[in-house]
C-alpha cells in the first residue's frame, strides 16, 4: 500500500501549496528521518489510530530521506504549520478503508501509484495521472513566500558548446536533460565549474541580475585552473539573461523574500577514456526560484568545526569545481547530525586558521582598536577559500557606508570568543548570523540574535539588490 510518492514528497517540499494536513503528515516524516525533534508519541499514535499503518509511515520517512540525501532538501519542518500538530494529525488522516478520493490539489503531482489517503489529496492529473515525474512547475501554482532553497524546474534554460577550438553561439533549450558520452571527463575526473548569481525582480516589476560579470569572472578562473576553454563574457552574460528572460515568471515577486537562482555549468565532454582534458565542452544555464538556504530569515546559525579538509594548500579551493564539494559532503552531514546547521573548516596546514562554511565565507566583528573608534570587520585571507561575490560586496558597503576597518587576514579559531558577532556571506547565505561556534568539544555562544552592524550589511545589500536602495555602485544589471 502506498501513502506518497517519492515524486509526491519531493514536490511538497519543494515549496508547492500543499495543504496544512500534508505537511504535518510530512513533518512527522521528517522528524523521524532527521530526529531533529522528537516525535510525540501521541503523534505517531494518531497517525496510526488513523488507520496509518507503520509500513506506510516508514515509506513517507523512506521517500523524505531518499529526498534529503539525494538532492540535499532540507526539511519543510519549519515551514508554519498554522495548527498544532498532534491532534488534528489524527483527523487530517482518512481512517484504512474510508474514502481515498484525490481532491483538488496542485498540478505537477506525478499521479503515479495511489491517490494519497488524505482529504483534499491530489488529482491523478491528465492521460490518467501519466504527468512525469518533477514535471515543469507552473509559476502561478507556487508560494513564493514558503519556498526554500531548493530545485524548482523551470521550462527554459540556454547551452553553447566548445568544439573544434571555438565557441557555438548557444541557444535556449527546453530538454532538462543533458546527454554526453559515458567517457566524459567530467564524469569521471571532475573536470567541471560551475557558478551560483540571483536575479531579484525590483518594485519597478523588472528583473535584476546581481554582479554577473564577478561570476563570470570566477569561472574563468575556475575553467583555466582546470584547462577548460571558459566562455568569454558575452556568451556568460547573454546565457544568463536569456535564461532569466525566457522564465520570467519564476522571478519571484519584488516584496516575496525570494529570488530566482541561476546556475551556470561548465562541464567536460565527449568520449574518453584515460586522465587528460576533454576536446569538448558544454556550457549551461538553468535556474530555479528559491526561498532562504537557511530557513527563517535572520535567525542565527550553528557551525561546527569540522576535522575534514575541503581542500588541500595548493589545491582548488580557491575555484568553484564540484570536486570540492563531493569532499565536503561528509563534514556537512556530520555537522547536521550533530544539530548543527554546516561544516566550518580551518586552514588545510595547521588546522588552526578559519577558511570557510560549507557554501560561504566568513567574517568576524571586533570591537574598536581605541575607544570612540571604528568597530572592524574581519574576514579570513587564504589561497584556499572561494572567492565570494558577496563578501567582496559586504566588504565595500563595511567600509565605504558604514566606516568600518576592514581587515583581511589570518584569523585564527581561538579569536572566534572575542567576536562581538559573526557572519556568513553566500549568494544563497546572503549575510546570515552564525550564533554558536562549535570547537574542540565546546560551543561558543557569540549571539542568540542578529547582531546591529550584521542586521546593517544585510539591510544594506539586499536594499540595493531588491533595488530599495540606490544601486551607486552598478551592481545591478537589467535583465529587460
Ligand atoms: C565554498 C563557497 N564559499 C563561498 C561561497 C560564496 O560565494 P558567493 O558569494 O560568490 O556566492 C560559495 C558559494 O558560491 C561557496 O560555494
Amino acid at each position: 500500500m502506498a501513502g506518497l510518492t517519492p515524486d509526491q514528497v519531493q514536490d511538497a517540499r519543494r515549496g508547492w501549496a500543499v495543504d496544512a494536513k500534508t505537511r504535518a503528515l510530512l513533518h512527522v516524516a521528517e522528524r523521524l528521518v532527521e530526529a531533529r525533534g522528537r516525535v510525540q508519541d501521541d503523534e505517531l499514535a494518531a497517525a496510526r489510530s488513523a488507520g496509518w499503518s507503520d509500513a506506510e509511515l516508514l515509506e513517507v520517512v523512506g521517500h523524505v530521506a531518499l529526498d534529503i540525501f539525494t538532492n540535499y532538501v532540507d526539511h519543510v519542518a519549519e515551514t508554519p504549520i498554522d495548527f498544532p500538530i498532534a491532534p488534528p494529525l489524527a483527523t487530517a488522516l482518512t481512517p484504512r478503508g474510508g474514502a481515498r478520493e484525490a481532491r483538488g490539489g496542485p498540478p505537477g503531482w506525478s499521479g503515479r501509484g495511489r491517490p494519497i489517503g488524505l482529504p483534499g489529496g491530489f488529482p491523478p492529473g491528465p492521460g490518467g495521472g501519466r504527468i512525469p515525474a518533477m514535471t515543469t512547475t507552473r509559476a502561478a501554482e507556487l508560494d513564493w513566500a514558503n519556498l526554500g532553497f531548493v530545485y524548482v524546474k523551470t521550462p527554459w534554460r540556454y547551452q553553447a558548446e566548445h568544439r573544434g577550438g571555438a565557441w557555438t553561439g548557444g541557444e535556449l533549450v527546453e530538454d532538462a536533460q543533458l546527454h554526453i558520452e559515458e567517457g566524459a571527463t567530467s564524469l569521471h575526473y571532475a573536470q567541471q565549474c560551475f557558478e551560483g548569481l540571483k536575479a531579484f525582480r525590483h518594485p519597478n516589476g523588472k528583473a535584476h541580475l546581481f554582479r554577473p560579470s564577478d561570476n563570470h569572472l570566477r569561472m574563468a578562473s575556475s575553467s583555466a585552473r582546470l584547462l577548460m576553454p571558459s566562455p568569454p563574457e558575452s556568451l556568460f552574460l547573454r546565457a544568463c539573461l536569456e535564461t532569466v528572460k525566457a522564465n520570467l515568471e519564476f522571478v519571484p515577486p519584488a516584496d516575496s523574500g525570494a529570488s530566482l537562482y541561476i546556475r551556470p555549468l561548465l562541464i567536460g565532454v565527449g568520449d574518453n577514456l584515460g586522465l587528460r582534458a576533454a576536446t569538448r565542452y558544454i556550457f549551461r544555464t538553468f535556474c530555479s526560484p528559491v526561498g532562504p538556504y537557511f530557513k527563517g530569515g535572520l535567525k542565527a546559525v550553528k557551525l561546527r568545526v569540522t576535522a575534514i579538509d575541503r581542500v588541500a594548500k595548493s589545491g582548488t579551493g580557491a575555484y568553484k569545481v564540484g570536486g570540492n564539494y563531493a569532499g565536503g559532503l561528509m563534514a556537512t552531514q556530520e555537522a547536521k547530525q550533530a544539530g548543527y546547521d554546516e561544516a566550518l573548516y580551518l586552514d588545510p596546514i595547521e588546522h588552526r586558521y578559519l577558511e570557510e562554511a560549507g557554501s560561504a565565507n566568513v567574517f568576524g566583528i571586533l570591537p574598536p582598536r581605541t575607544p570612540g573608534g571604528p568597530a572592524r570587520l574581519v574576514t579570513p585571507e587564504s589561497p584556499s577559500i572561494l572567492p565570494s561575490i558577496t563578501l567582496k560586496s559586504v566588504l565595500t558597503l563595511a567600509k565605504e557606508e558604514l566606516g568600518l576597518e576592514v581587515e583581511r587576514r589570518r584569523v585564527s579559531i581561538d579569536e572566534v570568543p572575542s567576536f562581538a558577532e559573526m557572519g556568513c556571506t553566500g549568494t544563497a547565505a546572503v549575510i546570515t548570523p552564525v550564533g554558536t561556534v562549535h570547537h574542540a568539544g565546546k560551543d561558543t555562544v557569540i549571539t542568540d540574535g542578529v547582531g546591529p552592524i550584521t542586521r546593517k550589511l544585510y539591510d544594506l545589500l539586499t536594499g540595493i539588490q531588491r533595488g530599495k536602495l540606490a544601486d551607486a555602485r552598478g551592481w545591478c544589471v537589467p535583465c529587460e
